[in-house]
């Protein structure tokens, strides 16, 4: 029997590719953290869910998912790096675009690593340009995770109406299917701390 080992997931295609969430929300210190309707998210996270958390700028988004990814990571007992992929939209989409121009073999592998990694979150989903290409890409991203029942988080500093308008109705369907537009409607917290900070 031919037993294949696992291949860690890495983005790596000759150290252009960067997937990592920024330093802020890796250096805060997301086991003090806690948000309302964080338990229910990560419930259709942990089930393979495709989830959009969305809402105003500050309310803990890009916190949340990154703790999302953590979590996964020590309930696997899995690195950090094989468990979760994190994008800003408009960088994944200029990934996207270069590997257009690359061999075949390299893209689909790059491509693979988006379909199988075992969380892919992909932020600012708002600032994405609303080119038919990004509209293909995320749709097919999304659809291949749905697919193969992983979770994809998507944010975006938008209300959940206007989220479904950009979106698209393919995702959207997804989402309501399997996962649900989690609205954070709670006050942001870098009101909070320029407060304490005052
Ligand atoms: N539950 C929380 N308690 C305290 N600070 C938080 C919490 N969630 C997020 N933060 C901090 O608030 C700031 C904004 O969070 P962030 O996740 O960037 O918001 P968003 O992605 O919604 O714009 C960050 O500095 C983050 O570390
Ligand atoms: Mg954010």
């Amino acid at each position: 029997m031919l037993i294949t080992k696992p291949r860690p997931f890495s983005l790596e295609w000759r150290g252009s590719v960067r997937s990592r969430f920024p330093d802020r929300h890796t250096k805060a210190h997301a086991d003090d953290l806690s948000w309302p309707k964080f338990e229910a998210a990560w419930l259709l996270v942990d089930r393979g869910g495709t989830v959009a958390l969305l809402g105003d700028r500050g309310t803990g988004k890009t916190q949340m998912a990154y703790a999302m990814g953590m979590r996964m990571a020590a309930n696997r007992g899995t690195r950090p790096g094989d468990t979760f992929a994190y994008f800003r939209a408009d960088d994944l989409f200029g990934y996207c675009r270069e590997w257009i121009g690359i061999d075949a073999d390299s893209r689909r592998h790059n491509e693979r690593n988006l379909y199988d990694v075992p969380l892919l979150v992909i932020d600012e989903v708002q600032d994405r340009l609303a080119t038919e290409f990004e509209d293909v890409s995320l749709t097919r991203i999304v659809d291949k995770r749905y697919g193969n029942q992983l979770p994809t988080v998507l944010i975006a500093n938008l209300q959940p109406k206007d989220f479904e308008r950009h979106a698209g109705l393919s995702i959207t369907s997804r989402l309501m299917e399997t996962g649900a537009m989690v609205h954070c409607n709670w006050g942001s917290f870098r009101a909070v701390s320029a407060k304490e900070h005052a």
